[in-house]
């Protein structure tokens, strides 16, 4: 049985023996890395400076409720407004393995700036077991470099701490409710954000798309599930394709996008079958999706892969 208040006061005692000068911690609003960022706060108060990325890749609404959530915790916070830098480096790069590598590597160099700035020495982060696992490494394939792993350059100049890298999410979540974490029981988001859920190129507008369609999605399936119709799924959102389509508005020819919808159940993300969604719901979903960002999308699919063989994400 896992014991989360041992588990804080051991992983804190462990942190403050550990992290003699400043440090940092990368807190992407998630559930690992806030509670990672509230237990080091416990440990070690004002060495530890908490910094917030906003790489323009975040769901919609997101920055500004991360910022609330972690200023109601009593962290030290600073949000980097990073838009800018995160698509001028992906501009016109679609290869899944390479966007992730970049994504981590922009993360580490933000921080090295703040580390500047700060003085800092260790940067410590929330990744939890499966990141590594799935990371590769040892006898295990790369299925994907997860951002806060594969992504580390190695002419890292920060000592990184990863308190949590022995858990699993569900373990995690009980260590969020004991810590009254807002974010508990809220669903799993990618470290890299909305890049893994727009397949090919990243551009404004593309991610605006998804950022929109993702929204729909989780107010639906939140809206389903309170009425009853249906269980929450653990993880549930949208992605958009690297596929156009023929499609027509008004009688008008249109070639648009695609999107696809994706909702799972699993325990710990490392395997997962397909939720079923009532037709209604998944009819609401595609009717709110193609009038949301009219002209754009003409398409709507749903998802029926389990992991395995898919995975959660698209990317
Ligand atoms: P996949 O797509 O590999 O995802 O089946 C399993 C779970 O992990 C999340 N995920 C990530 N989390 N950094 C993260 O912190 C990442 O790079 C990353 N990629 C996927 C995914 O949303 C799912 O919950």
């Amino acid at each position: 049985m896992f014991d989360a208040s041992a588990f804080i006061t051991e992983s804190a005692e462990k942190m403050q023996n550990e992290i003699d000068d400043i440090a940092i911690i990368a807190c992407s609003g998630g559930v690992d890395s806030t509670v990672a960022a509230v237990i080091a706060n416990q440990a070690i108060g004002d060495k530890l400076h908490c910094v917030y990325v906003d790489t323009g890749l975040m769901r919609k609404n997101e920055t500004e409720e991360i910022q609330e959530m972690l200023a109601a915790h009593g962290l030290n916070l600073t949000t980097v407004f990073a838009e800018e830098r995160y698509f001028a480096a992906l501009k016109g790069v679609t290869e899944p393995e390479q966007k992730r590598k970049i994504i981590g590597e922009l993360f580490i160099r933000i921080f090295e700036d703040e580390q500047a700035k700060v003085g800092a020495k260790y940067l410590v982060q929330g990744t939890i077991a499966p990141d590594w696992i799935e990371s590769g490494g040892g006898v295990r394939d790369t299925i994907k470099s997860h951002h806060n792993v594969g992504g580390l350059p190695e002419d890292m100049t920060l000592e990184v701490v990863e308190p949590l890298r022995d858990l699993y999410k569900d373990e995690v979540r009980e260590l969020a409710r004991a810590l009254e974490i807002k974010v508990a029981e809220r669903q799993p988001f990618p470290g890299p954000g909305l890049a893994v859920r727009c397949l090919g190129e990243l551009t404004p507008q593309r991610v605006h798309i998804v950022r929109e369609a993702c929204a729909i999605v989780e107010e639906e399936l939140e809206a389903a599930a309170e009425a009853g119709k249906m269980e929450i799924p653990w993880q549930y959102f949208a992605a958009l394709l690297p596929v156009r389509s023929v499609g027509v508005h008004g009688d008008v020819r249109a070639y648009g996008e695609t999107v696809v919808v994706r909702a799972v159940q699993s325990l710990d993300g490392m395997s997962a079958r397909y939720s079923t969604i009532p037709h209604e719901v998944l009819t609401k979903i595609s009717t709110r999706i193609t009038n949301a960002v009219k002209g754009d999308v003409n398409r709507v699919v749903y998802d029926i892969t389990h992991k395995p063989p898919g995975t959660i994400e698209w990317e």
